[in-house]
């Protein structure tokens, strides 16, 4: 009685199993066909099998400060002036300039150290302070120093002008760069500071006298 039973048992599970087979072969099936269609369909619509990068990456997103000084894409000087208030920056800018500070005075009318005196040099012309002898490199590199100027040369002094006088490896991060920037630019001078306009499409709002059109061109005559 109990072989009976068993080998009845045996034998419905092998008509289950071979339906089951079945239906599992089918779903397989059917998935490969879905796979096929949709690779194709994939590869003539997004160009899945051409290696195209895009011109700019989806994942920078603008305005996100990237942990551990972004070593990845830089922000701008405009951007980096506008992550904290200004009187903040000027804290900052102050405690930084503590690498400076063997080298230059900052207050008016300081004496010239190693390197010049910086009160007031936002804004001036290189190589422009009284009484110091500055590298014929320096003086001849000609403009002013303004935002971006001093961002470059904050870098990497010697990048900016090749043969300066200022042994000064530069600051690597553009944080410092214009906490610095922004403090001297409190010590007599007083440039204005540019506004950081981010993308229209990272949502920036964007002033709304700032939308008055350009006028169109019209040919004199
Ligand atoms: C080791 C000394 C030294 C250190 C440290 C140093 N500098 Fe200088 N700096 C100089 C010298 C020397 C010059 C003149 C360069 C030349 O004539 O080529 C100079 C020039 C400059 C100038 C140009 C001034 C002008 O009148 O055109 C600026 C701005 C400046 N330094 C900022 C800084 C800042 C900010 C720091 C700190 C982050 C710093 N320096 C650190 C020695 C130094």
């Amino acid at each position: 009685m109990t072989q009976d039973n068993s080998s009845q048992d045996k034998a419905a599970g092998q008509n289950g199993g071979g339906d089951l087979f079945n239906t599992a072969a089918g779903w397989v099936l059917f998935a490969a066909g879905l796979w096929l269609g949709l690779s194709i369909l994939s590869g003539k619509y997004f160009h899945g099998d051409k290696p195209e990068r895009p011109e700019k990456l989806g994942y920078v997103i603008e305005g996100v400060v990237e942990e551990g000084g972004g070593a990845a894409a830089e922000m701008s000087m405009a951007e980096a002036l506008s992550m904290k208030p200004a009187a903040e920056l000027v804290a900052a800018g102050e405690k930084a300039f503590a690498k400076c500070q063997s080298c230059h005075t900052v207050n008016a009318g300081g004496a010239n150290g190693i390197g010049p005196n910086l009160h007031g040099v936002m804004g001036k012309p290189l190589g422009a302070h009284a009484g110091f002898a500055y590298s014929a490199e320096l003086k001849a590199k000609g403009g002013n120093w303004d935002w971006d100027s001093m961002n470059e040369w904050l870098k990497n002094p010697k990048a900016y002008v090749a043969g300066t006088k200022m042994s000064f490896a530069g600051l690597p991060k553009i944080e410092d760069r214009a906490a610095i920037a922004m403090y001297l630019n409190a010590q007599g001078s007083n440039l204005p500071v540019p506004t950081f306009v981010a993308d229209a499409a990272a949502g920036a709002e964007e002033p709304a006298a700032g939308e008055t059109p350009a006028p169109a061109e019209t040919p004199a005559e």
